[in-house]
């Protein structure tokens, strides 16, 4: 059985534009093949406040962009344009580089409205850093969900409940989103070879002994399977992924194995041969 290994605490910083996000400390050394985990809000936006992240690159690893409310719409060097809807899922792997941009909705930042949603990063083994960039976008509508004895789940990555997801990942992940009604149990599996975590954005759980709260997230122990008990109602993620074992350079948004890669990405970016 997995159990709490760490607890470790969120705290609020500014994002992009200036947007309120909710980020684990120190999370990418600890948790590998993810780099950061970004709750991005709930902020509630009056008309024509909302903010975004403008055009910006990407080099070396995976963004994968969940909306829980509110509607994003991006745009990047390759050409791709569309909005994100709440429960979208647009997971993007940067691979040897990508410029994009993530604004919230033209009609919601006129007219204002909640906010919601995660950024995830996921780290690409060496061998994959370089590849070309590549999208997958998964709607609301077919993403697999479904609900049984007081717990709802939407599998992102991986499997649960039965439910598979159809998405295509470069080492095996888990993403799901769970929520529990009060006094609801969840069992799970998740491979033994992969490091496993859980951020809670509402309510407080128990695996084994251990209360998880809010704005927290728990670093697991290594085991086959996961049983989670809900307090009361309660909603989080559960993200799992291989250990990589290779270095980790890291600069803004890019994330290489080497310094000199990371001085290459500049190069290439101010270069302008970044991108095709
Ligand atoms: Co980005």
């Amino acid at each position: 059985m997995r159990e709490v290994n760490h607890i470790i605490p969120t705290h609020t910083v500014l994002e992009g534009g200036g947007f309120k996000v909710r980020r684990p400390a120190s999370m990418g050394r600890l948790m590998s093949p993810f780099l950061l985990l970004d709750e991005m809000g709930p902020a509630n936006y009056g008309p024509g406040e909302a903010v975004g992240a403008p055009w910006h690159p990407h080099r070396g690893f995976e963004t994968v962009t969940y909306m829980l409310s509110g509607q994003m719409q991006h745009e990047d060097s390759e050409g791709n344009k569309g909005d994100l809807n709440p429960g979208d899922v647009q997971w993007m792997t940067a691979g040897r580089g990508i410029i994009h941009s993530e604004e919230p909705h033209s009609d919601f930042k006129k007219k204002g409205g909640l906010m919601h949603g995660f950024q995830i990063w996921i780290n690409l083994p060496a061998k994959h850093k370089m590849m070309n960039p590549r999208y997958q976008e998964i709607p609301a509508d077919q993403s697999p969900t479904t609900e049984k004895d007081g717990v709802w789940v939407r599998v992102i990555a991986g499997e649960c409940l039965g439910l598979k997801s159809s998405i295509d990942t470069m080492v095996p992940i888990e993403f799901i989103h769970v929520k529990m009604k009060e006094n609801s149990i969840l069992e799970k599996e998740i491979d033994e070879s992969l490091n496993a975590m859980i951020y809670v954005f509402g309510g407080v759980i128990n695996l084994g002994n251990k209360v998880v709260k809010d704005g927290q997230l728990a670093l697991l122990s290594d085991g086959e399977k996961l049983l989670i008990n809900s307090q009361k109602k309660s909603e989080f993620l559960i993200l799992a992924g291989p250990e990589l074992n290779e270095p980790i350079a890291r600069h803004g948004p890019f994330v290489m194995n080497t310094m000199a890669e990371i001085q290459q990405a500049f190069i290439d970016y101010q270069n302008g041969t970044f991108v095709n």
